[in-house]
């Protein structure tokens, strides 16, 4: 049998105990999608802890002229509370947090009692500076707990918190800070990510001289490092505003359909978008599949090795582990420091049983070879889990043997920004696994495959992933641009969720994602758009036009390869290549760093003007042979000089 025809059946030691087996699965499944609202509003009001409990489920439509997303509507909760408080009567003491610095020797604990304590201060402290119920608050930050802390501090008074992961530039966190109409950014001095220090201030302070960012009253700033910093008239420090506050807080009732966060993803065209999700469906959903999905018991200890400034820590480092009640690692460094044994010592130092990582992170210690795991032994493990991208078989396999010892299963959960929470995925009590598919469907999901002309595939297929009902964790709209919201998911086809990826179904049902059919790059796990890239490339003076593309990459799954046409007069040159990368870098952030630059004298366009990507997309995989019908293009003669001169990767 070859790896690619492997199958895994659900281990003993997952049937033993999961909170869903086979049979529970298949008909909670029937009962989620037969009577929806019954399902959800029973989920709902068993799971979450309310104010006022909902009696309505979902008033969800897709009708494009109309869409609507709203789940529980005459619900009131508060999502901190749901996180923190209520576990106060039996879990008080519970470690909530077991946090791991960049460097070893740095880390601390944090029990639930401790948490609501600080978390009430940051909350008062938040208050003395204006903030209240509806206001945005923009987060810039390292991965520390007063990063979870600031968004749990948001959450208890009805402010919006908007977290821009630390990674981006000045000018995508300025984007951000003024489409969000932030007045508050929460920050700290540096960041610490493999011993390298980033000055997270400086680029607050780069940020907040672009137009647009003079809504900005003040900066709060944690000292994480004692870097020196400038100080502004509107900077404050943390432990000067924060310390001296009360530690009472009373969490402030919200409706179920009032804001919690906006994220902000990329998307194939223009400007990043910012996806809202609201209080009540959002957190339900997220506790929901934490728990379920994880199969998380009150002894687990739970990490997720992802950075808040994603949907993933949102959901699985933050609201749904907190709602549950779970101890959780949180992470500060990168996998590779001290050394790449570090992920496997973490795991030992805290008997870490449940590991849910990316797909790029597994590659990066596969191609260090087995022995950098000799450091630890990883006997705690039962559960592990993998996001972001589709995972090879061979890295599917390495992660189950190597670092799980062969007996731990994946979870292989495929989701989105705009879904909130795990939408297809194996469950770890109840199903066979098949390496490099996400398997089925989690309650009250249904996926369906539809071709370019809107007809619905049945059986084996392949085609467009969409969604056809809605589910308590789908984003409500695009911040701002409920248009753009209906036009980007719900106009393709009509009344169903667009997802962007493209799938196959097997003949057992499985869904196998074969990755984005739209102009959406996925580099290391990180969604971007071509059109953001060029816009930067093209605002550079040498740059005439710029196209961009993904290409297969053995780490980061997919790489990013440029076709750069230079203005009249401009020479190609090595500097020239440098400076463009540099200029890309800083422009949207190192995410964005481009791994090829190709100068192309022409780009291959339609008579109508279009570029013509697919072409571009196989002449960067070296795919030659399937470059297609050429005869529509204005000058064929283009492709011949783009693949005499395409650079080696
Ligand atoms: C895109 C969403 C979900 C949190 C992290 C990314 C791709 C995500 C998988 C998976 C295949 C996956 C999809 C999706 N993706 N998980 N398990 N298998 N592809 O969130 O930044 O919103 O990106 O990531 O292409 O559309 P995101």
């Amino acid at each position: 049998m070859t790896e690619h025809e492997a199958r895994y059946p659900v281990p003993e030691h997952a049937s033993a105990r999961a909170w869903v087996d086979e049979e529970t699965y298949r008909s909670r499944y029937a009962q989620s999608v037969e009577d929806a609202d019954a399902f959800w509003l029973e989920e709902a009001r068993s799971r979450l802890t309310w104010f006022t409990a909902p009696e309505i489920g979902s008033e969800s439509r897709y009708t494009p002229s109309d869409v609507q997303v709203r789940w529980f509507a005459d619900g009131e909760l508060n999502a901190c509370y749901n996180c923190i408080d209520r576990h106060l009567e039996d879990k008080a003491d519970k470690v909530a947090i077991y946090w791991e610095g960049d460097n070893p020797d740095d880390h601390l604990s944090l029990t639930f009692a401790e948490l609501h304590e600080k978390v009430c201060r940051f909350a008062n402290g938040l208050k003395s500076l204006g903030v209240g119920k509806g206001d945005t608050v923009t987060l810039y930050m390292p991965m520390i707990p007063e990063a979870l802390m600031g968004m749990l501090a948001c959450a208890r008074i009805g402010a919006i918190h908007s977290v821009v992961f630390g990674g981006f530039s000045p000018d995508a966190l300025a984007g951000r800070i003024v489409d969000s109409g932030s007045r508050v950014v929460i920050t700290a001095d540096e960041s610490l990510r493999g011993g390298k220090n980033i000055p997270l201030k400086e680029n607050v302070d780069e940020a907040l001289t672009r137009p647009g960012t003079e809504v900005v009253e003040h900066v709060l700033v944690v000292r994480r490092t004692g870097g020196s910093v400038a100080v502004n008239p509107r900077d404050c420090w943390y432990h000067d505003v924060v310390d001296p506050q009360s530690s009472e807080c009373p969490p402030e009732p919200m409706n179920a359909e009032d804001p919690l966060f906006i994220l902000y993803t990329s998307g194939s065209t223009g400007t990043p978008k910012g996806l809202l999700h609201t209080t009540g469906g959002y957190l339900l959903y997220a506790a929901m599949t934490h728990r379920d999905i994880f199969d998380v018991h009150d002894d687990d200890v739970y990490w997720c090795a992802a950075d808040v400034g994603w949907i993933t820590g949102h959901s699985y480092i933050v609201y749904g582990p907190m709602a549950n009640g779970a101890t959780s690692v949180i992470f500060e460094g990168v996998p590779s420091y001290p050394s790449h044994g570090r992920i496997g010592e973490v795991i030992d130092k805290y008997g870490v049983t449940i590991l849910y990582t990316s797909p790029t992170a597994v590659r990066s210690l596969m191609a260090q070879g087995d022995d950098i795991m000799a450091s630890s032994t990883r006997e705690s493990l039962r559960v592990l889990g993998s996001v972001g991208e589709p995972i090879n078989p061979e890295a599917w396999n390495w992660f189950y043997r190597v670092i799980g010892n062969s007996r731990c299963p994946i979870m292989d959960t495929w989701w989105q920004t705009e879904t909130g929470g795990i939408m297809i995925t194996p469950l770890p009590g109840a199903t066979e696994l098949k390496p490099g598919s996400a398997t089925r469907p989690f309650f009250g999901i249904q996926p369906a495959l539809y071709d370019n002309e809107g007809q619905e595939l049945s059986g084996e297929a392949e085609g467009n992933l969409v969604i056809k009902a809605s589910w308590p964790g789908q984003a409500r709209t695009i911040w701002q641009n409920h248009d753009r919201f209906v036009q980007t998911y719900f106009s393709t086809f009509d009344n169903v969720y667009f997802t962007g990826d493209g799938c196959r179904r097997d003949e057992d049902g499985y869904f196998w994602i074969t990755g984005r059919i739209d102009d959406v790059l996925n580099v290391s796990g990180h969604r971007m758009g071509t059109a953001e890239i060029e816009s930067s490339l093209v605002a550079h003076e040498a740059v005439a036009e710029a196209a961009v593309v993904g290409f297969p990459h053995e780490v980061k799954g997919q790489g990013i390869y440029i076709y750069v046409t230079l203005n009249e007069g401009i020479q190609p040159t090595d500097e020239l290549r440098a400076e463009l990368v540099k200029w890309v870098r800083k422009d949207i952030g190192p995410i964005a760093t481009p791994d090829v630059i190709q100068w192309a004298p022409g780009l291959p366009k339609t008579r109508s003007g279009k570029i013509m990507r697919r072409i571009l997309r196989k002449i960067a995989a070296d795919e030659l042979d399937g470059l297609g019908d050429t005869s529509t293009l204005a000058d064929p003669g283009v492709v011949d000089d783009l693949i005499e001169h395409r650079q080696s990767k």
